[in-house]
């Protein structure tokens, strides 16, 4: 089943504290980005890629994308401030898409049959997210004072791709707009237009690369991965 990604990449990567954009940071010697886009561009059932970027990084991406080339990113798409609005930008952008992926390019090690089942789920139930249960126990808290522990069994750390019919993402992003709501992921925007969102069990290797620490376990990963691909 074909799909159509978006792939983010318009961020400023202030928490990994590089002093630029984290999608430049090397794993193994390759920018993270092209670990991510890599994925993509060998899964058939991706029909192309919407890369977004900030626009001061147009040249550097396209220079990059000179050294690794990757097919299937045929334009690049400028991101706006707010992942939301890169978000926005990219789905606008898109010309014909039925099931659209939205990814953030600081998640490279999605494996491909999690991706096609998270696509096979989105297909039939219209919006879903990749997630793993949460391990630690999380408590609310307000001005140090624990106010309540969250029952775990039900608590999910979501991750991306998400998956989404293109017409039931877009009118979520453009009725957010709208009532100026601002999610921290897209299925947030979706369930507030009132579609059920369902969840796909993904992995723990799927990590997004955040904090400097992250790159060491990258490393790991990577290690790992291709050692049992
Ligand atoms: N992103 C984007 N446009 C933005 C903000 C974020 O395209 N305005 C992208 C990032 O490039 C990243 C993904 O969204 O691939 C997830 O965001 P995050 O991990 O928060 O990355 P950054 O925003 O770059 O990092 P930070 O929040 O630490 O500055
Ligand atoms: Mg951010």
């Amino acid at each position: 089943m074909k799909y159509e990604i978006i792939v983010l990449a318009a961020g400023q990567g202030k928490r990994m504290k590089a002093g630029r954009n984290k999608q430049f940071l090397t794993i193994q010697n390759v920018p993270l980005i092209i670990h991510t886009l890599q994925k993509f561009e060998q899964d058939p059932w991706c029909s192309g890629i919407v890369l977004v970027v900030n626009e001061k990084e147009v040249e550097i991406f396209e220079e990059l994308l000179i050294e690794y080339p990757i097919q299937k990113v045929q334009s690049l798409t400028v991101g706006g401030d707010e992942r939301q609005h890169s978000v926005y930008n990219g789905l606008k952008s898109l010309k014909q898409a039925q099931m659209v992926l939205i990814h953030d390019g600081a998640r490279p090690f999605v494996q491909q049959n999690t991706i096609h089942e998270l696509v096979e789920k989105a297909a039939s139930d219209k919006a879903a997210v990749l997630a793993v249960p949460v391990k630690d126990t999380i408590k609310r808290v307000e001005q140090g004072t624990v106010i309540e522990t969250v029952e775990r069994s039900s608590l999910w750390a979501i991750q991306t791709p998400q998956a989404f019919l293109f017409d039931v993402v877009m009118n979520a992003h453009e009725k957010a707009k709208t009532n100026e709501y601002l999610g921290t992921d897209d299925a947030s925007l979706v369930e507030r237009a009132g579609q059920k969102v369902s969840i796909v069990e993904g992995n723990y290797d799927n990590i997004k690369l955040t904090t400097p620490e992250d790159l060491l376990y990258a490393e790991a990963i990577l290690t790992k991965l291709t050692r049992t691909e």
